[in-house]
């Protein structure tokens, strides 16, 4: 068969490599993709939310299988637009992608259907908004209800902050129509974890736990990323939480999406934050997590197409996934400068070196070929990903990887995964 992957980042590197190892695949598109992409896919020169170009493209082609890899193009509704011609895509329809395109909805729809998740009052004029911050104690966080790259969260220690927070979004409307709602949110405290799972809009299969790192600097300090690293499985996950994660949280939100007339299909990914055992959430995503998806497909062994094609299909109850006990770990390199201004276009060395670490794989995020080079494209560039008998071995294969890559002004963190060691060494 042949399939189509959309996006052009690390997660979307990590699914054609896992969709490479299907024997039933023959031959593997992405739009646009990237020079890491490039080694097992054919780029074709399309943007991710150029629906109709992409839907065009595919008919084209006679695509057998589309996987949406970002937000971006399920809430322009790509589902739609390839289901109206009657072709198959893996990820949530416009309706049900309102999930993360939302955080009111989500919220909405949590506190409806009992779904554990922090207080939170949504406005849509910056008086009453301004009103209404001045009568809370903070911290509080301050959220504009649409996407905004990741941007569109604050955390305000002070009301002086929570004032600008709002100021920011609302009036001088840094994020556009992302920010004709706000979100004033109670400040959660805990650490957090990811918790991914396909659905088919009934069934719920769960994949391994994980847990990202969204600071810039070493020990979570600094403005928030996209994620700067990722490691399977996370230890703050307990038995316990991972229950209540799944029957507390995915099958209830699951049921809840359909009864709203959103039937959920896809990946759904729900950020946690989990305090004492007990989680709430902080948000949904309609898609797998980057950098999360790369150390969790890697430990995956089952075939993914199969899967894939389950949760469209709305067969999945008859699915199981076969995984690898190994834990594993993903570092991101990033350009200097990031997640403010950087250059595009260093040449980045050292990726034959990286690659005959055993159990490693480099998957490429902002790389691009430039003279026959491999050069920086972007903000995240690589996410050097290992496996390792524990976290810990996982952890020293990971950056004996990223030593040996280098680029001018090239950054990483060095903690990556030091929670979940310190976790397994407190024996809790
Ligand atoms: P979100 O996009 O809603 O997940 O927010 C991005 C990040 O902001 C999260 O990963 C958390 O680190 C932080 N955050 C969001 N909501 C809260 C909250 N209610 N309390 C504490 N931190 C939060
Ligand atoms: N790593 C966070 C995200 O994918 O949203």
């Amino acid at each position: 068969m042949k399939v189509l992957v959309i996006g052009g980042g690390g997660r979307e590197h990590a699914l054609v490599w896992k969709i490479a190892q299907s024997p039933r695949v023959k031959k593997i598109y992405c739009a646009p993709g990237n020079a890491g992409i490039a080694q097992w896919a054919e780029c074709l020169p399309i943007s991710a939310e150029d629906v109709k170009g992409l839907t065009a493209r595919a008919e084209k082609e006679k695509i057998d299988l589309t996987v949406v890899g970002p937000e971006a193009p399920l809430t322009l509704g790509i589902v739609e637009a390839f289901r109206g011609k009657g072709m198959r895509i893996f990820g949530p329809t416009q309706k049900a992608s309102e999930i993360e395109g939302s955080k009111a909805f989500a919220k909405d729809l949590m506190k409806k259907h009992g779904i554990p998740t922090g207080d939170s009052v949504t406005f849509a004029d910056p008086e009453s908004a301004i009103k209404y911050v001045k009568a809370k104690r903070p911290p509080l966080v301050i959220k504009a209800d649409g996407l905004a790259a990741g941007k569109g969260v604050i955390i305000c220690r002070t009301l002086e902050e929570a004032l600008s927070a709002l100021d920011l979004i609302m009036v001088q409307k840094a994020f556009g129509p992302a920010g004709a709602r706000v979100l004033v949110e109670e400040f959660l405290e805990g650490e957090e974890a990811s918790f991914l799972a396909f659905t088919d809009g009934d069934s719920v299969l769960p994949l391994p736990t994980s847990q990202d790192h969204k600071a810039i600097y070493d020990d979570d300090q600094g403005p928030n990323t996209g994620g700067m690293g990722a490691y399977s499985p996370a230890p703050v996950v307990t038995e316990k939480v991972n229950r209540d994660a799944i029957e507390k949280i995915m099958i209830p939100t699951v049921r809840a999406m359909a009864k709203e007339g959103k039937k959920y299909q896809g990946v759904l990914y729900a950020g946690l934050m989990i305090r004492e055992e007990k989680c709430q959430v902080l948000e949904f995503n309609a898609r797998f997590g980057d950098p999360e998806a790369q150390p969790l497909l890697m430990r995956m062994k089952s075939d993914l197409v199969p899967i894939l094609e389950a949760t469209i299909d709305g067969a999945l109850s008859a699915h199981k996934m076969e995984l690898e006990d190994r834990s594993s770990v993903c570092v991101v390199m990033a350009s200097g400068g990031y997640p403010g201004s950087y250059q595009k276009g260093k040449v980045i060395s050292g990726l034959e070196e990286a690659a005959k670490v055993r159990d490693t794989f480099v998957f490429h995020a902002g790389t691009a070929f430039h003279g026959g080079k491999v050069v920086t494209n972007g903000g995240r560039v690589l996410g050097v990903t290992a496996l390792g008998n524990g976290i810990g071995e996982a952890i020293r294969k990971a950056y004996q990887a990223v030593e040996r890559i280098s680029w001018e002004g090239a950054y990483y963190r060095r903690d990556i995964g030091q929670k979940a060691l310190k976790r397994i060494e407190r024996g809790c």
